[in-house]
């Protein structure tokens, strides 16, 4: 049987999104069929829109989603109908590289659904980033589920699904942040304020928001930020210094994606520091440094791929924390929409009015 159903659409490159049918198959081996209940719209749902991604139109936009396991096909049995599960892009092989050395969150060869959602007239769709949830049902592979207590809200519950767990990763995986450190986090969208509740979490002593929008730095501050500079008028790479006893930060975390913050981030970290790379730069963007400064002031360069999370482990702890009232999820939630919004909600974002934007179905 094929459902039939609204999704949210990028058609062309730089073209507004617009809600269309989207015809969604049976899950067949290997797959599950997923009631989207809640879904984030992330910044990269605007990447892929810009034509930042890939050419692949039209895509089918939304990833950041949490729902109910409509049906399974032939084969699987970790997730059953009925189950309330965050849908994740970490579907883990078990079987190249990565996963054979164990070290599975890096995992080469990811799992997505094999059946495609099409348009009504049969235009296959590209999922984003192999979810595609900004639509009633998705179909995805099985190991796309993971299986999370059912009492946390579906809206907090998704955000965990993309930007909140690469943030929260970026610093406590990737970072590898621990207590006493000094973090420096460039960029406080609903990405770079999940960073510093992950350093919170983590037990970093002093933790610096830099943004650009004083709004972002006060929302920073209720997520743990300790300091903050706004860099629009200030050089943070002296502020932050000056914060951290004229050394720099233990550990800097980029959740912007640009040359420039980059080199600030790359200048604001203590000697043998870690740098962490977590915003998503575009095709054209390059980078030049003098390569003494990158052997002469040691340490890590590290780039974080969805925080290095791995969804069957993080996902779980996570909710717990937040069942528990340690991590607030629900702060990152600024406005429930419906799915004929999302593109106000692109607009919102680019105007730095929200964290996150998050359709409920
Ligand atoms: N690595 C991953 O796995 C992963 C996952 C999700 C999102 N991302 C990326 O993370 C980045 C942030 O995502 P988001 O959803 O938080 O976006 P966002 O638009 O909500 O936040 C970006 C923030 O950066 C600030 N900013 C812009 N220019 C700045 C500058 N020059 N200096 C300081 N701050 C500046 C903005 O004011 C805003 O607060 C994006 O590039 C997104 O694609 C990465
Ligand atoms: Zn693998
Ligand atoms: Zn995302």
């Amino acid at each position: 049987m094929t459902h039939e159903v609204r999704g949210v659409v990028a058609r062309a490159k730089n073209e507004p999104v617009s809600v269309e049918t989207v015809l969604v198959p049976d899950p067949g081996p290997g797959e599950a069929l997923v009631t989207v209940q809640a879904c984030g719209v992330c910044h990269t749902d605007l990447h892929y829109r810009q034509g930042g991604i890939s050419d692949d139109f039209p895509f089918l936009l939304g990833h950041e989603a949490a729902g109910v396991v409509e049906a399974v096909g032939d084969g699987v049995t970790d997730v059953a109908p009925g189950d309330f599960v965050i849908l994740n892009w970490r579907a883990v092989c078990g079987q190249c590289r990565a996963c054979l050395r164990g070290r599975p969150w890096y995992c080469f060869d990811t799992h997505n659904a094999t059946q495609k959602m099409t348009l009504a007239d049969g235009t296959e769709l590209s999922p984003a980033l192999g979810i595609g949830a900004f639509v009633e049902k998705t179909l995805v592979a099985a190991g796309q589920c993971t299986k999370v207590d059912p009492e946390a809200s579906p809206a907090a519950a998704g955000l965990l699904g993309c930007g909140v767990m690469a943030g929260l990763g970026a610093a406590i995986n990737t970072g590898g942040v621990t207590r006493g450190d000094s973090v420096a986090v460039i960029g406080c969208g609903g990405v770079g304020d999940a960073a510093i509740a992950g350093a919170r979490l983590a037990g970093a002593a002093r933790i610096i928001a830099v943004d650009v929008d004083d709004r972002k730095l006060e929302w920073a501050k209720g997520f743990g930020a300790t300091h903050t500079i706004n860099s629009s008028g200030t050089d943070p790479v002296a502020a932050i210094q000056e914060l951290t006893g004229g050394n720099g930060a233990d550990v800097v975390i980029e959740a912007v994606g640009r040359p420039e913050t980059y080199k600030q981030a790359f200048y604001a970290r203590d000697l043998a520091g870690t740098v962490v790379l977590v915003g998503v730069p575009t095709p054209d963007m390059t980078l030049e440094l003098p390569l003494l400064d990158v052997f002469g002031r040691g340490g890590a360069l590290k780039s974080s791929w969805y925080g290095d999370c791995l969804p069957s482990r993080d996902f779980p702890m996570l909710i717990d924390l937040y069942r528990q009232g340690r991590l607030d999820l629900d702060a990152f939630v600024s406005e429930r929409i419906a799915l004929d919004e999302v593109e106000s909600a692109f607009t919102k974002m680019h105007h730095g009015d929200v964290l996150r934007s998050v359709v409920i179905f």
